[in-house]
């Protein structure tokens, strides 16, 4: 696992001098654009514009080549065709240059993969990391360093951004410069040949001037190291993703269900809620979010009132909070006595409380400055729609005194007000204001909601994981057999002998290699039975006839070894059999799926669900990045949609949760410790009721002979 290190990368955001390789004169290409806002940004450290044609650039000596400067060089942002990066990487090299910055296009993006490797060698052997290629740039506000190529100019202020599509980022800097988001930086990470977003983070964490952290991601090339950063990152400060591509193609082609079930979003997904990230669906909605977390104060408490003029969009509202999981307030005599003199009689002081259409900027202010001053109430939902009787030349000053109130309480308000031309207005007036006003509903709730999600994950988090002991070499020993073999899989007596190393229960079971002793096993292990053949060149035993379940007494184990043997000879009279197999009938209890494998953006993962022969279209199912605790376990388990089940359906008993969740760690230590296991998947796990534990029915284990470098 690649590991981030933050003293080098500081001197990417905060450079001492600055060099241009591909300043031009011509101010429609993108080095004179770099080198100008460069100079106009503010950045106070050397700059250094090259150029063969040497001269003056912008009141600036131009080199004609990095060679020729004599200081040192901290970062150099190359800007000339492809074809001539990497004679410019290695004098870059040679000048002892820190970082490069390669704007240039035309590497892996467009399948130029050898050249983009050369680079990435030629920096690594001198010392040097590269941000891109195919990047916009850089800009970073503790250094007063704009080193993008865009056209906007960039407010300075507590958002850092870190994106992998260059355009958005453009599009994203516009964007921050009209809802005047101001940022401590904005980085363009594009093919993320050397640098990559955990390395970024590393700094951006521990920055002071950062207050919220967004990012735009398309994949991930080194997952482990992210969750890694990602997880100290979130304990800081808020991060916000936006991630495209929620195609699972890829893992489709996986050879288990746990491969195919894993999409790499459905994974991509459960990690970054492991982490504490908050994913946002679109652009808007993430601006929303680092706006809202950014400039408002964090709830301290579950309890939110609801205060609104109109009924509709008060049951709108409560509605969302039902969605997004917000508390609302319910002591009424409380609600009376705070909202009372607000409240019309024809109102309601019941939360939603309704100061009705007739209410005016006057009742607002009353009504707004009451929870903000009430300890009773943690979080404010203030709601207006549009009324002829309303002062609406004091709705702007309204807003703006009730969130004041709240922010010198430290308290969250967030406002949404409907109506026409002139609500727009003041939600514009206040948004530039960096009041959290929308127009809509749903988006003022979601805003509250981030603000508390992110809280109970930081009150929640533990950095404590558990494991259990194992003994690897036994298991080595059954994977070594396989491999000679010629086996990338265990067979189904040897999944079950790891599941019993490990402790997991499984049926009481015996490979047999004639009638009497099947009849012998199965007498000493009770009625009724199940009979499988056992033969490396059979994978699918149904096809082959080589199943028989429930046999009740010694004529039909006797039938059922002949019918076995004779079927699969007549499916492959060329099969090697070892015999076959007699185990337990186990008995019926909530059948789930665990599993494990070795993702291949974020190394080793663990997977919980709903089990049994509907499991890929039910897609209940869970995942989390190993390692993990008992606690993440159970909230595994309690996340899946079939939990109830597990809880006692129809006056059931409540079934062994805590075995469950013992047995997800045991799967995860498993994978973690045995580098040859690529996949693990038992299902169905029998679940029983409380204290009987569960069965390992079937465990699927897939195997390499190389050995995964995780862990
Ligand atoms: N050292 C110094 N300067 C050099 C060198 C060198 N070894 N070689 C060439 N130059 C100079 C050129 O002489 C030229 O200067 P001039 O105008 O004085 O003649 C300058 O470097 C630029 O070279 P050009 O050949 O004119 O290239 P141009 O500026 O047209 O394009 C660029 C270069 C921008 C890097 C282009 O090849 C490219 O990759 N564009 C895409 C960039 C991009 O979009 N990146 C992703 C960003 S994100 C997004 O999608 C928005």
């Amino acid at each position: 696992m690649k590991k981030s290190d933050n003293s080098t990368i500081t001197s990417l955001f905060e450079p001492r001098s600055f060099a241009i390789i591909g300043a031009s004169q011509n101010p429609k290409k993108i080095g004179h654009t770099i080198t100008r806002n460069v100079i106009e940004g503010g950045f106070t450290g050397d700059v250094y514009p090259v150029n063969p044609d040497g001269g003056e650039l912008l009141g600036r000596k131009v080199f004609t080549g990095i060679g020729e400067i004599k200081g040192q060089v901290d970062v150099a942002s190359i800007a000339v065709p492809a074809k001539f990066v990497v004679n410019v990487v290695r004098e870059c090299a040679e000048k002892g240059v820190k970082h490069i910055h390669i704007i240039s296009s035309g590497f892996s993006e467009v399948g130029n993969i050898d050249q983009e490797r050369e680079i990435v060698q030629t920096a690594r052997a001198a010392g040097m990391r590269v941000l891109g290629p195919n990047i916009f740039g850089l800009y970073s506000a503790k250094a007063s360093l704009n080193s993008t190529f865009s056209a906007s100019a960039i407010m300075p202020g507590s958002v850092a951004i870190l994106t992998q599509s260059g355009a958005l980022g453009i599009a994203m800097i516009g964007k921050t410069a009209v809802d005047n988001i101001g940022l401590s930086a904005i980085v363009s990470i594009g093919n993320k040949s050397d640098i990559d977003e955990a390395d970024l983070l590393s700094y951006l964490i521990r920055q002071e001037e950062t207050n919220v952290i967004m990012m735009y991601i398309e994949g991930v090339k080194n997952g482990e190291a992210l969750i890694e950063t990602l997880k100290e990152a979130t304990l800081r400060k808020p991060v916000i993703v936006i991630k495209s591509g929620r195609s699972a193609r890829g893992a489709m082609a996986a050879a288990s269900h746990t491969g195919s079930l894993a999409g790499s979003d459905a994974v991509f997904e459960a990690i970054m809620k492991q982490c504490g990230v908050l994913r946002a669906e679109s652009i808007d909605e993430a601006f929303n979010w680092c706006k809202y977390l950014a400039f408002t104060p964090r709830p301290r408490g579950k309890k939110s009132v609801i205060v609104t003029n109109g009924g509709g969009i008060g049951v709108m509202a409560t509605d969302a909070c039902e969605k997004f999981g917000i508390s609302l307030y319910d002591d009424q005599e409380i609600l009376k006595e705070v909202f009372e003199p607000a409240t019309p009689s024809f109102g309601s002081t019941k939360n939603p409380v309704d100061i009705t259409g007739g209410a005016n900027s006057g009742d607002y202010i009353h009504a707004l400055t009451a929870p903000a001053a009430s300890e009773h109430m943690d979080s404010t939902i203030a709601l207006y729609c549009e009324t002829a009787t309303f002062d609406y030349e004091n709705l702007t000053p309204m807003i703006r005194d009730t969130y004041k109130k709240h922010a010198e309480a430290g308290k969250p308000i967030t406002y949404a007000i409907v109506g026409g031309e002139s609500v727009d207005k003041s939600i514009n007036t206040l948004r530039k204001e960096n009041i959290p006003v929308y127009g809509d509903v749903y988006e003022a709730v979601s805003c509250l909601s981030v603000s508390y999600r992110y809280q109970e994950y930081i009150q929640g988090h533990s950095r404590r994981f558990d494991e259990i002991e194992i003994d690897t070499g036994k298991i080595d020993s059954i994977i070594d057999t396989a491999l000679s073999e010629g086996r990338k899989f265990l067979l189904s007596h040897e999944g079950s002998q790891v599941m019993s190393l490990v402790g997991i229960g499984i049926p009481g079971e015996k490979v047999t290699r004639s009638i009497e002793e099947a009849v012998e096993f199965a007498e000493k292990t009770g009625y009724p039975v199940v009979m499988k053949i056992v033969s490396r060149d059979i994978l699918h035993k149904s096809d082959a006839g080589g199943i028989a379940l429930d046999l009740e007494d010694r004529e039909e184990v006797i039938d059922a070894y002949e019918a076995i043997m004779h079927n699969a000879k007549a499916y492959d009279p060329h099969a090697r059999i070892d015999g076959i197999l007699v185990s337990e009938m186990v008995k019926q209890g909530v059948e789930l799926i665990v599993g494990a494998r070795r993702d291949p953006s974020f190394g080793p993962v663990v997977m919980c669900g709903l089990g049994g022969i509907y499991v890929e279209i039910m897609k209940d199912i869970t995942f989390r990045g190993l390692p993990i605790n008992r606690n993440e376990a159970m909230a595994m388990i309690k996340e899946i949609r079939s939990y109830p089940l597990l809880l006692g359906a129809r006056g059931e008993n409540r079934k062994d949760i805590e075995a469950v969740a013992e047995t997800i760690i045991k799967v995860g230590t498993v994978i973690r410790k045995c580098r040859r296991i690529t996949d693990i998947e038992i299902n169905p796990v029998m679940v029983y009721d409380r204290g009987m534990g569960v069965k390992s029915v079937d465990a699927r284990i897939l195997i390499t002979e190389k050995k995964e470098t995780d862990q």
